[in-house]
This record gives structure tokens, C-alpha cells and sequence, in this order.
């Protein structure tokens, strides 16, 4: 159900949870240390590094990089929005949400979305009922039948039957007192035009009812079955029906997706009843539209991997690009090396031969045939640079082409990291030198940010443009490690030991970071003036984005024990570090004079003391690792 939840209620659930027992439910933990530890819910593992903490009421995963509070938690684990898991939670914990709290209007918007979903639920009673008719549903059960589908799918997603005729859903809904003008906004029933009175949307159609996470009805799909005109009828928007949102088949796959990792996404109904009943039930379908970031945003909940099953070549390629336009823009990549690792979905095409779609393909080919193909399904850049390949050759003219087609792609990914990996992809498959290409995507980078400037994540968009700057220059990862760790720790240091914030803040050190993403983690926990560990929960909910989310449990869980000469000790560190790298750029500015005027003895004498200066930064890093 809809729900809207005072503030202070939302609190006083916060102050009440204890994430021990939330996660307990369905993790078998054991204490370790200061924190609990456990088989992480989110991916396979055989050693635990699911982490909880009980003094901070957090989890992290150091194997897949999960992490949040109770909340995220609940959301993440059983699919639940943030209110539904507030109510999942005040329920548990006994505390009353009182009705009183809604205004007439949001009463009214929660009263009409149940009662269109009862509505539907009853509709759908009618459909079923007509499929199992002798008379009336004999030719649709027949037409299922030969497609291949057995009753227990048939079951399963619950398909039925609209007659022929125009009112029999509109006398069977008068009959149980349901209104036709609710049944209309339902998009079941039609107003007559000029006249009054309703009539049947779907009329001699096979109906595939559209179910939300929760088992709900949101909206139905209807086919004929013959070959006349349209193929498909569905619901059109509706208060409960948002096809950006919609998944087909997501109720009855989130399980086997979240034990598989894996998630396949078909276009059509019967695709994904094809693969549900061969087995491959962690499917869903998109149902005609084009996949949209939200129902990328909704997947990852389940699944990381993605693999987007297409009939063709062209309607790969399309989509591939639509996902990188909606989807990578705003999530940051997924790095093995890093502990850190951001949301993003791990994203792959599989493009079937000869013009097979999943449910053809099935039924001459197997199961197994379709895995393994699968399995094999390229990522989306890779499967972009192989198009551009067999579209353009490897001539030199086809190299300019390939560069171009895909500049505009590769500036989009704001990840650097990510972007100078798929950068050398590319370099390497088509034997061009790495400066030229990153050269192209620098222009396409700032380009683009001149679009976006203004949308939600500026500071992302100026570091994806430094970025291919310094990568351009010195062909190279962007960001120094080193400085990037000691951010890291730097912000880890503030969250488990926030005496040191008054330091943090008197020396402005976030003011030295590279990192826009740490540094602004950091200013909200000076300006929230976080006073006790259990307050970094509540700083887990106030960012909304969940790189941040996770990138906070990560950095706060760690189970570290902090002394103020410790603190200080990294914050002189760091600044000096800072400091040396701008030392070094001088000195390399004075070099490159230096060469230019030929002048040999001052080279000699600058670049020895560059080698000085690079040994005692190798003796502070070695330092800085014998100390964590
Ligand atoms: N679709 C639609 N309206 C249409 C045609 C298609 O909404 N007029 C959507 C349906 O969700 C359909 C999907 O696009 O399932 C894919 O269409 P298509 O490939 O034409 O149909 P199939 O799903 O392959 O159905 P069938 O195998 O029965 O032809
Ligand atoms: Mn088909």
C-alpha cells in the first residue's frame, strides 16, 4: 500500500531499529570483534566478509561492496521502497503509524491506487475464469498449448482470456459494484465516444496480467491469436501503471536473480515465458519500451550483471547506447581493485542468431544453448566496438569512423578510471595510439558538459573533464592513488573518530582533496557535526545517491582504533603529500625549461633533485603502510 510516514516517526523508528536483528532474520551472524559477521545475502560467497556494526548500525560486504543501514538493508534485501521498509520496520518494532497522520489528498491518492488494484485483481478473476471456460476460452488455451506453454506456466503467471464482445468485463465488474469510471481510469473499460456508457478494452485476447514487486496488479497485456492488427494491446499509464517503472515477470524472477547475480532482459511476454518455464526464471521483459535507467535502478536491487537479449544487431546497438546515455551518465564504475567499488550495473548484449527471438531460440535450441551463449555476451562497450568494427573495417578510413562513432559514448562514461580502461580497449583492438583517441573523447567531454552543467551531479561532470585532461597528458590513470587512499582514510578517521572534525575543519584539509566525491562525503559530516558513531546510520539515509551510501558504510565499518596522534599524524601527511606533488609539478615545469634551453647543468642539477624528492615520497608511502 501507499504510504506517507511523519517525520518524527521516521525517526523514532531510526532511534529504535537495531540492525543486528534486522539482518539476523536472514543472515546467521557471528561476532567478531567489535562487529558481527556473515554469508553475504547479496552475492555467492564461502567466507564471510558480510560485516555489521552494531555500535554504528551499519552493514558492509567486503566482497560485493553492499553496504547502508537497516533501511538500506530491508530495500535492498526484499525489494521494498524506503517507506514500505519504514513500515516493514515501525511494524516490528511495535510503533504505531498513525492513519490520522495523512492530509485528505494523499488519503485519497492511497484510496484510489487500492482500489484500482482491487479492481484489477477482480478483473483478472474474470480473465482466468474465461481462459478455463470450455466454450469461451478453449481456442485461446489451445492457441497457448501450441506455442508450447504448459498449464503449470500458464498458472504460474496467472495468463487468462478476454472474450469476444464488447461488455462482458464491463456487465462482470456492474455485477460485483465496481464503478466503470474507476475501471476506465483502470484502463479496462473505454468511455464511448458521443455517448455514454463503456466498453471493453480487451476484446478476444489472450491477457497477460502485469504484477508489481508486491504481487500487485498494475496494468495487463493482451495478444491476439491471429495475425491481425495490433499484436499487442496493453494498458496505458495509470495511477498504479508506470511502464518506465514496470518490469514483466519481476515478481516471479527478483529470487532466482538475486542467487544468480544475473538478470535477462527480453522484450516480449512470451519471451519471458519461454525462458521461465525453460528454467531461466531470473528473466524479465521490458514489454515494448526501451529499457530505462529506472528499471536499471530498479534491477540492481537484485542483480548485478544485466544481460540484454535482443533479436538483432540494430536493436542491440540502440539500446546499448540508450543505456549508456541514461544509465552511465550517473553511476560511477565498479573497480576490482578498490574495496570501493561503486554501483553500477555490469552490463552485457547478447544479440541471437538469424533473427531469433529468446522464445524461438528456446524452442530449437535448449537451455543450455542459450546459457552458454550468455555466458559468453559481450559488455556493452565491447559489443559497441565490435559493431563499429564490422560496420566500418579496419581500413584507415574505417579507424576514423570507429573513433568517431564511438567519442561521444566513451566521453559519456564519467568514471575516469572506467574511461581510460575502455580507451585502451579500443586503442588496442584498432591499433591507434591512446593519446588520439583520448584527444576526440576530450572535445566530446566538453561538449557534452555543457549540456549537462547544470544537472544533478556538476562536480562528477568537472572531474569526468579533468579527467580526460590529465589522462590525455600523461596517458595514465587520473587520480594518485596514494592521495585518493589518504582521502579515503581521512574521511574513515572522521566518521569512527569525530573528535578530530574541529582538526579537519581549523586546517581546511577537505580543501586539499582530489576526490569530489570524498570531499563532499566529508563537508556534510563537518556541517551535520557528527558527535557519536551511531549517527554515521543517519548519514548513511541523508545521501541519496548510492555510491555515497555505500562508499560512507565502508569507510565507517572498518574497525580501526584511532588515538589523536594518530589522526594528526595522517592529516601532516597528507597535507604534505599534497604539497610534494605540487613541489614535483614546479620542479617538472623547471625541467621542461630547463631542456628547452638546453641548459645541461641546471637538467643535472633539477633532475637529481626530482629523484630526491621522489625517494623521500616512496619512504612516506612505505611509512603510511606499515602504520595502517
Ligand atoms: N509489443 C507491443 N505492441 C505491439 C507489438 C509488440 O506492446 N503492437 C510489445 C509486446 O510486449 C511484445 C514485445 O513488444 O511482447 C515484442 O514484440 P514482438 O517481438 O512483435 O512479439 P513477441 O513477444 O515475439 O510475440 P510473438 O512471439 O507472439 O510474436
Ligand atoms: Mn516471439
Amino acid at each position: 500500500m501507499a504510504i506517507f510516514i511523519p517525520e518524527d516517526k521516521i525517526s523514532e523508528i531510526k532511534n529504535t531499529v537495531d540492525i543486528v536483528d534486522i539482518v539476523s532474520e536472514t543472515v546467521l551472524l557471528k561476532k567478531a570483534g567489535r562487529n558481527f559477521v556473515g554469508l553475504c545475502p547479496f552475492h555467492s560467497e564461502k567466507t564471510p566478509s558480510f560485516t555489521v556494526s552494531p555500535e554504528k548500525q551499519i552493514f558492509y560486504c567486503f566482497g560485493c561492496g553492499t553496504g547502508g543501514n537497516a533501511f538500506s538493508f530491508l530495500m535492498k534485501q526484499e525489494g521494498l521502497t524506503f517507506p514500505e521498509a519504514a513500515r516493514r520496520l515501525a511494524k516490528r518494532y511495535g510503533i504505531d503509524i498513525p492513519a490520522t497522520a495523512l492530509t485528505a489528498d494523499q488519503k485519497r491518492k492511497i484510496n484510489q491506487r487500492e482500489s484500482l488494484f482491487h479492481l484489477n485483481a477482480q478483473a483478472l478473476i474474470f480473465f482466468r475464469r474465461a481462459l478455463n471456460d470450455n466454450v469461451a476460452g478453449r481456442r485461446a488455451l489451445s492457441y497457448l498449448k501450441q506455442r508450447g506453454f504448459s498449464p503449470e506456466t500458464i498458472d504460474r503467471f496467472q495468463l487468462g482470456y478476454a472474450p469476444k464482445g464488447w461488455d462482458h468485463l464491463l456487465k462482470y465488474l456492474s455485477r460485483k459494484h465496481l464503478s466503470p469510471a474507476l475501471a476506465e481510469t483502470a484502463g479496462l473499460l473505454i468511455a464511448r465516444k458521443g455517448k455514454s456508457g463503456f466498453y471493453d478494452r480487451f476484446r478476444d485476447r489472450i491477457i497477460f496480467p502485469i504484477f508489481d514487486v508486491n504481487a500487485k496488479i498494475v496494468g495487463f497485456g493482451g495478444r491476439v491469436m491471429d495475425n491481425s492488427e495490433p499484436k499487442y494491446l496493453n494498458s496505458p499509464e495509470t495511477p498504479v501503471y508506470q511502464k518506465s517503472r514496470s518490469l514483466y515477470g519481476l515478481n516471479n524472477a527478483r529470487e532466482k536473480c538475486r542467487t544468480e547475480n544475473t538478470v535477462f532482459i527480453v522484450e516480449g511476454y512470451l519471451d519471458l515465458l519461454a525462458l521461465h518455464q525453460s528454467g531461466i526464471e531470473n528473466s524479465v521483459a521490458t514489454l515494448g519500451t526501451a529499457l530505462t535507467a529506472e528499471h536499471i535502478r530498479l534491477l540492481t536491487r537484485y542483480s548485478r550483471r544485466m544481460v540484454l537479449v535482443y533479436d538483432s544487431d540494430e536493436a542491440g546497438i540502440r539500446s546499448a547506447q540508450r543505456c549508456i546515455d541514461t544509465f552511465w551518465k550517473e553511476h560511477v564504475d565498479f573497480r576490482r581493485e578498490d574495496i570501493f567499488r561503486e554501483e553500477k550495473a555490469d552490463t552485457h548484449i547478447l544479440v541471437l542468431p538469424d533473427g531469433d527471438d529468446p522464445d524461438s531460440y528456446l524452442l530449437k535450441q535448449g537451455p543450455e544453448a542459450f546459457l552458454a551463449a550468455a555466458a559468453k555476451a559481450p559488455g556493452i562497450i565491447s559489443f559497441l566496438i565490435e559493431r563499429a568494427v564490422d560496420k566500418h573495417g579496419l581500413s584507415t578510413e574505417g579507424k576514423i569512423r570507429i573513433v568517431a562513432d564511438l567519442q561521444t559514448t566513451l566521453a559519456m562514461i564519467n568514471d575516469s578510471v572506467a574511461r581510460a580502461l575502455y580507451v585502451k580497449q579500443l586503442s588496442e583492438r584498432i591499433n591507434i595510439d591512446e593519446a588520439a583517441i583520448l584527444d576526440k573523447i576530450r572535445g566530446a567531454v566538453s561538449r557534452q558538459a555543457q549540456h549537462i552543467s547544470d544537472r544533478k551531479y556538476p562536480s562528477d561532470t568537472r572531474s569526468a573533464i579533468n579527467g580526460s585532461e590529465s589522462l590525455a597528458a600523461s596517458g595514465q590513470k587520473l587520480l594518485s592513488e596514494t592521495g585518493h587512499r589518504i582521502e579515503q582514510q581521512i574521511i574513515a578517521m572522521m566518521l569512527q573518530f569525530p573528535q578530530i572534525l574541529p582538526e579537519i575543519e581549523g586546517r581546511e584539509v577537505l580543501e586539499y582533496f582530489e576526490s569530489n566525491m570524498l570531499k563532499s562525503i566529508g563537508d556534510v559530516i563537518l556541517q551535520k557535526q557528527i558527535k557519536s558513531p551511531g549517527q554515521v546510520s543517519e548519514l548513511v539515509n541523508f545521501f541519496e545517491e548510492p555510491d555515497k551510501k555505500r562508499l560512507v558504510a565502508a569507510l565507517a565499518i572498518s574497525d580501526e582504533s584511532w588515538d589523536k596522534k594518530g589522526c594528526l599524524k595522517l592529516i601532516g601527511q597528507f597535507v604534505e603529500t599534497i604539497q610534494r606533488k605540487h613541489k614535483s609539478r614546479l620542479m617538472d615545469d623547471k625541467i621542461r625549461a630547463a631542456e628547452l634551453n638546453r641548459d645541461q647543468q641546471l637538467l643535472n642539477r633539477l633532475l637529481n633533485e626530482k629523484q630526491k624528492l621522489a625517494m623521500r615520497s616512496a619512504k612516506q608511502k612505505m611509512a603510511l603502510l606499515n602504520d595502517k
